[in-house]
């Protein structure tokens, strides 16, 4: 790790995008879409609202309520959502194939059921999608992977792990040529995978899982707004999640799973799971590859493999980020007795954006 001192003050890169984003809908949507629209150009739109983006008409549905959301001034209302299809055990490949040929979604979301927020219309046994991953092999569309099994079974810690051995293992096996995102991976064993497999591997990594430990989770007491899924790790997989993010491979790509919960769902009995980092995304990686020492790799990170994996091109426009100073609301007032919690709330991050 370079010192601080010997970085760059200031670094401009192609305008980033994000790989992995939920908005949700209605007024959530209408308060927390400005936050990400104003930094990047793109993102992948997760599929798991209430009643799940399941086809083509309910995508299409989406994807106009989403521009509508768009506030109407520059860089945000240029913004492009990328629709995904939520996968369940009777999605067509037919369907799934005519509905990527036409560009209403660029990719399926695979949510093993149960797995986490909004998965209950997930897929009950991953293995027995052969169909689909047949198809999708075929036609080259992207399998978006929440990598968790959900066996009561085994440790909520090693979820991640045991699903890449049951699941994503025998599924690369059979589907060698399958284009496959690994989303928000948490563990040594997530970094081991793609870095073992071909180039149609890929994974994102959020700024939390760079930022924050399992330990967090309890510092001084519960830390609801600290908890997502897959569930933050020991020390040792934040540090190798570091090293992977930061590494200059263009297997590891920009993913924030920012998902915003009403603060009143996540100081619950059963609070929610979902960390919101869309108020301050792009600062909190910029912090992590300062700190680092991997500012030159932040480009690729954030702007260039994502695209490259997608098969588009990186975005034309340019973002400079600077030393300076970020202060992440302490609350998003979303309508009536309505917010969300940022992560790291009322904090001051030391990278800004610079007009
Ligand atoms: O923490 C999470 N929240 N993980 C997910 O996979 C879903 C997300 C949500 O939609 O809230
Ligand atoms: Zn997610």
């Amino acid at each position: 790790m370079n010192p601080p001192s010997e970085n760059p003050d200031t670094i401009t890169i192609h305008r980033p995008d994000d790989w992995h984003l939920h908005v949700r809908d209605g007024a959530m949507l209408k308060t927390v879409l400005p936050y990400t629209a104003r930094v990047f150009a793109r993102a992948i739109i997760m599929p798991n609202l209430p009643d799940p983006v399941t086809t083509p008409a309910k995508a299409g549905a989406y994807r106009r309520r989403i521009l509508d959301a768009l506030p109407d001034d520059g860089v945000a209302s240029r913004f492009l959502p990328l629709m995904t299809c939520y996968l369940t055990d009777e999605t067509g490949p037919a369907m799934l194939a005519e509905g990527f040929a036409d560009g209403v979604w660029v990719a399926a979301k695979l949510y093993p059921a149960h797995a986490t927020t909004g998965s209950a219309h997930g897929v009950t046994d991953p293995l027995e999608l052969g169909s689909v991953y047949e198809k999708m092999q075929e036609i080259g569309m992207p399998l978006l992977i929440h990598g968790e099994v959900t066996d009561p079974d085994v440790d909520i810690f090693d979820r991640e792990a045991v699903f890449i051995e049951r699941i994503l293992t025998p599924v690369i096996k059979d589907f060698p040529e399958l284009r496959v995102v690994l989303e928000h991976i948490t563990t040594r064993e997530g970094v081991q995978f793609v870095e073992g497999a071909g180039n149609n591997v890929a994974a994102t990594i959020t700024a939390h899982h760079l930022i924050i430990n399992r330990n967090a989770m309890f510092q001084g007491g519960i830390r609801p707004h600290r908890y997502c899924l897959p569930v933050a790790k020991r020390e040792e997989h934040r540090l190798e999640l570091r090293r992977a993010a930061t590494s200059g491979s263009p297997r590891f790509f920009l993913g924030t799973d920012s998902a915003p919960h009403a603060i009143g769902d996540k100081e619950a009995d059963c609070g929610c799971a979902g960390i919101f980092t869309a108020a301050a995304a792009i600062e909190l990686y910029a912090r992590v590859f300062d700190e680092e020492g991997a500012l030159e790799n932040l480009e690729t990170f954030a702007s260039r493999a994502g695209p490259d994996f997608y098969g588009l091109e990186p975005n034309d426009e340019r973002i400079t980020l600077a030393r300076g100073e970020t202060p992440v609301p302490k609350i998003v007032e979303v309508e009536g007795d309505i917010a969300v919690r940022p992560f790291g709330a009322g904090r001051t991050l030391n990278w800004e954006i610079r007009d």
